[in-house]
């Protein structure tokens, strides 16, 4: 009996051929864009102690409750895939004392692989890619804050070749937030027994979360919640005020939504969500945000950051066919050889032409010629290189169709003429 064939897991994607092609476009891009803002790149482990995300992502959030990959226990510490990147980013900063430079505020950018045990479905995998920056600072002020923005609205911009629709929000410090948090306690307990299993869960685990659900029956009641910034001191009604003042003035469209809370319990401050303008089912395709105490929370000195990600999936979705095309870096080949020798001899030829910086491949010895060349066309190559049997050495321009025999010793002078 035939061995059963094993499948990827569900909710990831196999990158290869054209999409693969995208996805390192759409990376070039994003990444081009964090430079223009003087970002350094940095490279993560994709695990860590469970520890950094239940006291950074938090406790009450979906994504520590119920959606981590953990790790089976080696050894004696618990570990699990990364969710997200700032807890992270922070950990790194900490752990290796940048904060101690004298060159702020820091200005780090990542893009990899994140894991979210979470229900796929378009748009919604359990391992997907997020770009994003973390900028950090003894105080973020609002040029920091500003530059965030505008790098999370520009990037996702520039890769979709049309603007896109920011909502933003303001949280406000922790303490604020209890006030605010009892206050829906309140609100949402007379209604809560017509409300999902994970409201009612969330009403006494963090009630702010409720305003996360997707379930629109619940999204109905929550309508007329109290809002988060009726509950601002002075000073963060103020610092709101300041940052709307100049994204007007920088002439950036926005939407104040004052049900936008976030998933993750880090955030104080200014928070922010991305939409592509066409794919309104999308769901948000970025989000981000103010977080002044998660350095702390983790061992860290007091230091605030603020920071973004971007969905890549989400953004290859949104992708126009036009743009699509326009992301793909040109693929094609310079040279293709057909080797009917078979003697080593063309990859001897490919050796020498690869170090000059050419793009080459070869036909496997099976294909017969009429294949060939059709694969050399479907590959994009300038010219074929064919190794006779018999040792003679033909090279075909593939514009013109044109065949001449060269010596051996004239074949790479021929096929870079
Ligand atoms: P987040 O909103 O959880 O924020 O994720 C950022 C983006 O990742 C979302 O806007 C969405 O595009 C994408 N995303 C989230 N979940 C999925 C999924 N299951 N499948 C595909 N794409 C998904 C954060 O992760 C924060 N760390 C952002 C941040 C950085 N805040 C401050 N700094």
């Amino acid at each position: 009996m035939a061995n059963q064939q094993i499948k990827k897991p569900r909710g990831t994607i196999d990158y290869y051929g054209e999409e693969e092609k995208v996805f390192q476009g759409l990376r070039n891009v994003l990444l081009a864009e964090a430079d223009k803002y003087g970002c350094d790149f940095v490279e993560l482990p994709m695990f860590e102690e469970n520890q950094l995300f239940h006291r950074s992502v938090g406790e009450s959030s979906d994504i520590v409750q119920k959606e981590t990959f953990d790790l089976a226990q080696k050894g004696d510490k618990d570990y699990t895939l990364r969710p997200e990147f700032t807890a992270s980013v922070s950990r790194m900063v900490i752990e290796n004392k940048l904060y101690t430079s004298p060159d702020m505020p820091l200005r780090l950018s990542y893009f990899g692989p994140v894991f979210r045990y979470e229900r796929p479905q378009t748009g919604r995998l359990r391992q997907f890619n997020q770009f994003g920056v973390e900028f950090l600072d003894q105080k973020v002020d609002l040029g920091t804050t500003l530059d965030a923005f505008l790098l999370s609205l520009r990037s996702a911009e520039k890769v979709l070749g049309h603007k896109v629709r920011a909502k933003i929000n303001f949280l406000g410090s922790f303490e604020s937030r209890e006030t605010y948090k009892k206050e829906l306690y309140n609100f949402f307990a007379p209604k809560i027994d017509n409300m999902c299993d994970d409201c009612k869960r969330r009403l006494e685990t963090n009630p702010l979360r409720i305003l996360d659900c997707k379930v629109i029956a619940d999204q109905e009641i929550a309508k007329g919640s109290p809002r988060v910034t009726d509950f601002l001191n002075e000073e963060d009604k103020k610092e709101f005020e300041n940052i709307k003042n100049a994204l007007t003035s920088l002439g950036i469209d926005f939407e104040v939504d004052s049900e936008l809370v976030r998933g993750l319990d880090y955030y104080t401050g200014l928070v922010w969500e991305l939409y592509d303008t066409v794919n309104l089912t999308l769901g948000a395709i970025g989000g981000g945000g103010k977080y002044a105490s998660l350095m702390a929370q983790i061992g860290g000195p007091d230091f605030e950051g603020i920071g973004f990600s971007l969905g890549v999936e989400r953004l290859i979705i949104a992708l126009t066919p036009e743009r699509r095309t326009e992301l793909i870096a040109d693929p094609s080949l310079d040279y293709f050889i057909i080797d009917f020798k078979r003697d080593g001899k063309a990859n001897y030829f490919a050796d020498k032409l690869r170090a000059d910086g050419k793009k080459v491949s070869i036909a496997s010895y099976g294909r017969a010629m009429g294949g060939a060349m059709k694969m050399a066309d479907r590959k994009g190559a300038k010219k074929v290189l064919i190794l006779e049997e018999d040792g003679r050495y033909q090279v075909k321009n593939m514009a013109d169709r044109n065949q001449v025999e060269v010596k051996e010793e004239d074949v790479i002078s021929s096929l870079e003429a």
